[in-house]
């Protein structure tokens, strides 16, 4: 049986180095912030507790805790990060299990690196701590080994030039029995550089105590904390890779992955062919066999199986293709559902609207869904033909198997099977082109 976990996540810090009116934690990796890619990580873990550390006034931080179904507790004054973990101390009174301490700036971190991590406790670690070797550990905790024991970890500003030499970096994870983690850090002063209570500190003073502190390694391409925007852009850069190579695993294609942008929860089914530079925003997902042609700009949509989107298509705010509808080059969808079958190659924008199985609608055909004070719907049946340069004025409906002319301003409903023709009638002069051009030369003579 394993110990029951209580997961501790810090996210009260100024991130002072973001130089950002926005919380840290709130900036975002593949389109979902920092401190919910840390939820969906101790969500994984089956944590029987997870609590989030906020500072005061950060309403918006807690709500995103509550939101993945975790508890937030105020640290008053940002003290560090010793000082934020005691800060649960209360609302974790009576709980008898393990502790797990992760970072809100820390992103990248998997589930299964954390597992090894706790399960360090069940051989004999009383306290366990992730390392990472660093190309540059600049920045970083060092870890000072004793042996295969932890003797302490360092910071970089309290540490002197050989122990800075250290490769071996402190993640800023690290688990213990909830009731020793918080005994060690009553212990914890602040007599350091930055006069901070350091959590790392607890590795020294479980030493003095003959406690057993042991280092699990895991991979830097998961530790990166971060602190700065160049370090969000790293961090962004190792989750892109990560993902393309996650969906590609899964049997998706990318002509040129590094050039495609993904989001956290990106669906694509296998299959799928994704062209080169194509940005897929939140809430997307793509079924088998479609293929998403080079350039397009895709967010909260739904793209049916062997469904051919772009080149140059812009999908968004609930858009959703059945299966095998062809969006061209230049279209624009929003809230709009396209069933199976349906075509609208070039140059159009459909926005609040409906079109039925197979209906082929012509370029430059535009819904004018919106008056200048509301949102209006268009309904267009199956089988219907819908001529170029249509404006289709909201709310209005074309009937199942109708035609509209193009060029048409549709401002009626047209009914099923009919024929509507909304645009100025052709009058055609024979002749009367040289009439004009011959006025207007004998004009010219006479000045
Ligand atoms: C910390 C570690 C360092 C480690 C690095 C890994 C300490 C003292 N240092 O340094 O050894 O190598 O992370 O990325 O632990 N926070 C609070 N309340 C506070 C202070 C911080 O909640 O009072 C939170 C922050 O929001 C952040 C996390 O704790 O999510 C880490 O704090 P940060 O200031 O970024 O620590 P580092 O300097 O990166
Ligand atoms: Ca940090």
């Amino acid at each position: 049986m394993s110990e029951s976990l209580a997961v501790v996540v810090l996210a009260a810090g100024q991130g002072t180095r973001m130089k950002s009116a926005l919380p840290k934690v709130l900036h975002k990796i593949g389109g979902r912030p920092m401190l919910a890619h840390v939820l969906a990580v101790a969500k994984a873990l089956s944590a029987a507790r997870v609590v989030v550390v906020t500072a005061p006034g950060a309403e918006s931080v807690s709500a995103l805790a509550k939101e993945w179904g975790a508890e937030a507790v105020v640290q008053e004054r940002q003290l560090g990060t010793g000082h934020a973990v005691l800060a649960t101390e209360q609302a974790l009174k009576g709980f008898k299990g393990n502790l797990l301490v992760l970072f809100g700036d820390c992103p990248l971190l998997t589930a299964g690196t954390l597992s090894r991590l706790t399960a360090k406790l069940g051989e004999g670690a009383d306290i366990s701590a992730l390392g990472f070797e660093a190309a540059d550990p600049t920045g970083y905790g060092r870890m000072i080994m004793d042996g295969a024991r932890l003797s302490r970890i360092v910071e970089e500003k309290d540490a002197n030039p050989k122990e800075r030499a250290t490769k071996l970096a402190f993640a800023g994870m690290l688990a213990g029995r909830a009731a020793t983690v918080f005994e060690l850090l009553h212990k914890v002063g602040n007599q350091n550089a930055q006069g901070e209570f350091y959590l790392t500190d607890l590795i020294e003073i479980a030493r003095t105590r003959n406690l057993n502190c042991a280092v699990v390694e895991g991979k830097e391409g998961e530790m990166l904390g971060v602190n700065s925007r160049a370090q969000l852009a790293e961090a962004e850069m190792a989750f892109q890779a990560r993902r393309r190579r996650e969906l590609m695993a899964e049997g998706v294609s990318f002509a040129a992955p590094e050039t495609v942008f993904l989001s956290a929860d990106t669906v694509i089914e296998p299959d799928a062919v994704v062209g080169p530079y194509v940005v897929f925003g939140p809430g997307v997902t793509v079924r088998a066999r479609a293929e998403i042609r080079a350039f397009c700009h895709i967010e909260d949509a739904e793209i049916g199986r062997g469904a051919i989107v772009g080149p140059f298509a812009r999908l968004r705010g609930g858009a959703k293709l059945d299966d095998n509808v062809g969006i061209g080059n230049f279209v624009e969808l929003k809230n709009a559902h396209l069933e199976e079958g349906v075509k609208a190659s070039h140059l159009s924008y459909i926005g609040d609207a409906h079109v039925g199985a197979r209906t082929n609608i012509g370029a430059g055909t535009i819904t004018c869904n919106y008056d200048g004070f509301a949102k209006h719907r268009t309904e267009i049946g199956a089988d219907a033909f819908i001529g170029s340069n249509t404006a289709l004025v909201a709310p209005v409906s074309v009937g199942e198997g109708a035609i509209v002319a193009a060029g048409s301003v549709i401002t009626e409903s047209v009914g099923p099977n009919a024929l509507a023709v909304a645009r100025g009638r052709q009058v055609t002069k024979a002749g009367r082109a040289e009439e004009i051009r011959s006025k207007a030369r004998s004009k010219k003579k006479d000045k």
